[in-house]
């Protein structure tokens, strides 16, 4: 699973003589992302029955088994510092797709959505510790989160994408090597870029964890780092916030976002998954998604 990412990409441009290698990761990486993706096309066929939590919501819900942190709110752990799934706003609140996704979810259950903002590495151990109700925070479900949450079927996709400066001399993934990289500590970009070259990373000692995005893409503007790897609707909005930056065309596998939920809360899980098919299949996620992500 860990290979999937780098793996990818360096396949991609395997100008490393390493080419005998490419064909096993790239199976092990399409074997990786199919498990996390089971599950997604059967949820159109029953996804109608979900769509009576939306009518009777309170009813629907047992209140009874579902636990929540608080009475009446839906506690959703994030780090919103990933537009445009999770950002602040001006005034102090939350904007971005999760988010609306999550309100929906939760009006839908008779719930008020509560925010709680943190570090990206304190979100799974917030929910499994019961402080939160769900892990949201375009969180790519892989084997090792699976071991802690339970994750809904997934409701978007993603690739890491590689930011560097307009005029860097990083062309290709191949440049990347012994090069300085940043990355948000905690996520699959970091996990990925810093293991060892033999699995399709570069090297822990080339790769800097920062707190968050923002602050990792503030390095390679003062020349810290020399390219950041993040997930790639970040990467775009980073570079179209910042002047001289771009991203790298690169051919990564896709990841997949989803919800996690503790492992003794199924009533909970069994609400959420339900709504996610639901808002899938009529429409409203990807009327979301739309909204913020324009192509
Ligand atoms: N998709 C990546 C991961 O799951 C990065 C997620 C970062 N999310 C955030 N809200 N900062 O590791």
């Amino acid at each position: 699973m860990k290979k999937k990412l780098i793996a990818g990409i360096l396949a991609a441009g395997m100008a490393l003589g390493l080419a005998a290698c490419g064909g096993s990761a790239s199976g092990s990486s399409s074997e990786a992302s199919s498990s996390a993706a089971s599950g997604s096309t059967a949820a159109s066929t029953e996804g109608v029955s979900g769509a009576a939590a939306s009518t009777s919501a309170s009813s629907t819900v047992s209140a009874g088994d579902m636990k929540l942190v608080e009475p009446g709110k839906l506690h959703m752990a994030t780090n919103a510092s990933f537009p445009p799934y999770e950002s602040t706003t001006d005034d102090g609140g939350f904007t971005g797709i999760d988010i609306d996704i999550a309100t929906k979810i939760a009006s839908d259950l008779g719930l008020e959505l509560v925010v709680d903002d943190m570090d990206f590495s304190s979100v799974i151990t917030s929910v499994q510790s019961g402080k939160s109700d769900i892990a949201m925070a375009g969180m790519t479900v892989n084997e090792e989160r699976q071991k802690n949450l339970d994750f809904t079927e997934s409701y978007a996709n993603s690739i890491q994408s590689v930011i560097v400066s307009k005029d860097s001399d990083i062309k290709s993934i191949d440049d990347l090597k012994g090069k300085k990289i940043g990355c948000q500590e905690g996520t699959t970009g970091y996990i990925d870029a810093s293991d060892t070259e033999e699995n399709g990373g570069f090297g822990e000692e080339n790769v800097t964890a920062y707190q968050d995005g923002a602050t990792a893409v503030n390095a390679l503007m003062q020349g810290k780092v020399d390219a950041v790897i993040i997930d790639n609707e970040p990467a775009k909005a980073y570079v179209a916030a910042n002047d001289g930056l771009t991203i790298l065309d690169t051919n990564y596998d896709e990841e997949e976002y989803a919800i996690g939920i503790a492992k003794d809360n199924k009533a909970l899980y069994d609400a959420v998954n339900s709504e996610i098919k639901k808002l899938k299949e009529d429409g409203t996620i990807k009327g979301i998604i739309d909204k913020y992500i324009k192509e």
